[in-house]
């Protein structure tokens, strides 16, 4: 079974083709003139998408050798994420779809990064809990089987990655924040300051904007103002952060790991490209014998791979939405629904 998945959530234009799971294209056009405006422009976004999403789609043809007609299944993220920015590759998705007469299959961004673990040679066995840590997400689930996926908890405030990009911001380090925090952290002492850990009342849940305030209140107090911070500061305190945030998500973790009986544990999600998070899950999974699976680099932020991959296992469960899908901003309500233990 051949299917073509489309991403077009927020910064990223990615097309890939799966041949049965196994990736034949995968092919992101990353949309890098945000930098100079120290963030995503929804609009700019939009256009951007629009221009390379039908060459884009070609040259992935071209890469997987096939012909459009070879497709058996359209898959496209319909949300969350930038509604101008889903449109495109929502519509591009049933449009193709419609001309080949071939079903359509709408992917929740989330589910997709959930099932990057799966394009890895190794996969994660079920029931497997999965840290989603991204830039507009953390999630901790506990995915039972294709079909049932539960959330364990959230964060109340920021996201990880969102925290990632503020902290970035506030000690000059600009944008993306959270690959510039990685390579300060690498030169600095993750001891020098103590960053506190939220201690909240959902066992399971996540806060990371005290983390936040911690962080200015610490450059107000030691240099007035962000300006004044000296460069051979910098590392010492993206270092200090850093740690603090894989304390907060480890603890979180390690007590769900207790409490739930899993076999694996899988991390994913932009965030999930972090070296300090990556090795201490490693240790993790280490210390409690369970199967660990982080997908690849590449297949921790935004791609197009997971959403074909997500969308061939609707496909496979005869979960087809067809053309009148349409896009979502907000990750509804009821997804994931809490569970209680
Ligand atoms: O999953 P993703 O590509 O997009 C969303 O769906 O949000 O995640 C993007 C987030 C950004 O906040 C970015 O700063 C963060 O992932 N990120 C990192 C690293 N690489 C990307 N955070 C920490 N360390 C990294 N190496
Ligand atoms: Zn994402």
């Amino acid at each position: 079974m051949i299917t073509l998945g489309l991403e077009s959530s927020c910064d990223e234009t990615s097309v890939s083709i799966l041949r049965d799971g196994k990736i034949l294209a995968n092919l992101i056009a990353s949309q890098d003139f945000h930098v100079k405006y120290g963030g995503v422009v929804p609009e700019l976004s939009s256009r951007a998408h629009l221009q390379i999403i039908a060459p884009l789609f070609k040259q992935a043809l071209e890469e997987a050798k096939i012909s459009k007609d070879e497709i058996d299944v359209v898959a496209a993220t319909a949300g969350p994420g930038l509604i101008g920015a889903l449109l495109v590759g929502l519509n591009f998705g049933k449009a193709l779809a419609y001309s080949l007469d071939k079903p359509f299959v709408a992917v929740n961004h989330i589910e997709g990064h959930i099932y990057s673990g799966f394009l890895m040679e190794e996969k994660p066995d079920y029931p497997i809990l999965t840290l989603v840590v991204s830039g507009g997400h953390t999630l901790l689930l506990l995915v039972e089987d294709e079909l049932n996926i539960t959330r364990l908890g959230t964060t109340i405030d920021d996201a990880a990655g969102e925290a990632f990009d503020k902290v970035a911001k506030m000690i000059g380090l600009g944008y993306p924040g959270g690959p510039k925090v990685q390579e300060y952290s690498e030169k600095g002492n993750p001891k020098a300051v103590l960053f506190p850990v939220a201690n909240l009342k959902g066992e399971y849940d996540f806060s990371f904007s005290g983390l936040k305030t911690s962080v200015l209140r610490h450059i107000q107090k030691e240099y007035k103002n962000a300006e004044n911070i000296p460069e051979v500061d910098k590392p010492d305190i993206a270092a200090s952060f850093q740690d603090a945030v894989v304390r907060a998500l480890y603890k979180k973790v390690e007590k769900a790991i207790n409490n739930y009986d899993v076999n694996s544990l899988s991390l994913v999600g932009g965030v999930a490209a972090n070296k300090a998070i990556r090795n201490k899950f490693s240790e993790l999974a280490k210390k409690y014998n369970k199967k660990l699976v982080i997908p690849d680099i590449e297949f921790c932020g935004d791609n197009a791979a997971m959403i074909a991959y997500r969308g061939s296992k609707l496909f496979e469960n005869n979960i087809i939405s067809g053309l009148t899908a349409n896009a979502f901003p907000a990750l509804p309500k009821d997804s994931f629904k809490s569970l209680k233990k």
